[in-house]
């Protein structure tokens, strides 16, 4: 797991994935045949059909499997005297979750963000009360650590317990890591297979529709996190952590291929992995755009259930990490048809 800690610490939000994508190349070099970025800086890595004997040479169907390496964060928009930076967000910030976090510029520059204390401040706050402190005495001083433009993530240190994992953007690294491991682990594959590690997933679902026109695949699935209903007085929702991958059924902007949704649970059955259906209320995934892309894709989600998405402190089980790579490997070896 120390691959998945490394992924989660580093800087990545959106629009500045290279980091990420340097990291993740690094990794998967010995396991595909070759690997491009496209002009939006997707990574994609492409796996052709192989058994035993070698690389087969007639066409395939083609399955992409997706996962976003960007994460939420924070940009500049103005400094005042005293050196307090004033922000917008880069993806869905929760304002309430976010007052007293550390964060941290591209180039290390650190901050907290701080919360203006007038009794009319609202509760939680708007954007226009939050700040950033990061230690300047003066807008001279700041300037010269950060502008304008630059863009922030949130500085959290990942740990794991009680085979659990905390992190920043475990969102969606944790899927970024289910693909690099299946990757390692694919023996054998009788469809040509692209992983494809996105950008900009958290602000509009961006590098998932240039990679995937640009492969024209036959079916997807996309890893991703989703919210559980595991917590006290939470929304209610039947996915829960520990009890195995969500095999997503809907989200606020998709629904599941039902050939594809049951394909994964019969191989979920049949490998012995405990799953649970997911139906999310709110948010989405890059399935959202990937299945509506040239004429349609076949599409599904593997979900890794994780509390407190969007926050420094995202929490997932790594039993469920492990399920997912398993069904991944089971899909990579006998084909979504
Ligand atoms: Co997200
Ligand atoms: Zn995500």
């Amino acid at each position: 797991m120390e691959l998945a800690k490394k992924l989660c610490n580093a800087y990545g939000p959106s629009g500045r994935e290279d980091n990420i994508r340097r990291m993740i190349e690094a990794e998967i070099g010995n396991s595909c045949q070759r690997m491009e970025v496209d002009r939006l800086g997707n990574l994609i890595a492409y796996v052709p059909a192989k058994s035993k004997d070698g690389i087969k040479e007639e066409k395939h169907t083609k399955i992409i499997f997706c996962a976003h390496m960007d994460e939420i964060g924070l940009i500049v928009t103005h400094i005042d005297k005293k050196g307090f930076v004033r922000f917008a967000n880069v993806g869905g910030l929760f304002l309430g979750n976010i007052v007293n976090q550390r964060i941290i510029f591209e180039n290390g520059t650190m901050g907290i963000i701080g919360v203006e204390t007038k009794a009319e401040t609202p509760k939680p706050p708007r954007i226009d009360n939050l700040f950033i402190d990061i230690h300047a005495q003066d807008r001279k001083e700041a300037e010269s650590k950060i502008g304008i433009g630059d863009i922030a993530s949130f500085y959290q240190q990942a740990v794991i317990a009680n085979n659990r994992m905390t992190s920043k953007a475990l969102d969606d690294r944790i899927g970024c890591y289910c693909l690099i491991e299946t990757m390692k682990l694919l023996k054998e594959n009788k469809d040509d297979l692209y992983f494809v590690f996105t950008v900009q997933e958290e602000v509009g679902l961006r590098g998932a529709r240039t990679s995937v026109y640009g492969i024209a695949p036959d079916y997807a699935i996309a890893v991703d996190v989703t919210a559980t209903g595991d917590t006290p007085e939470c929304r209610k929702m039947d996915v829960g952590l520990g009890k195995g991958p969500a095999i997503k059924v809907k989200d606020a902007m998709f629904l599941a291929n039902p050939v594809v949704k049951d394909k994964l649970v019969t191989y979920a059955k049949e490998t012995d992995i405990p799953y649970q259906l997911e139906v999310l209320e709110r948010g989405t995934t890059d399935a959202a755009v990937v299945q509506i892309i040239r004429e349609g894709v076949l599409s599904g989600v593997l979900s890794i259930p994780t509390r407190y998405i969007h926050s420094t402190n995202e929490t997932c089980d790594l039993g469920d990490v492990e399920g997912v790579i398993k069904l991944l490997v089971a899909v990579g070896e006998k084909g979504l048809a």
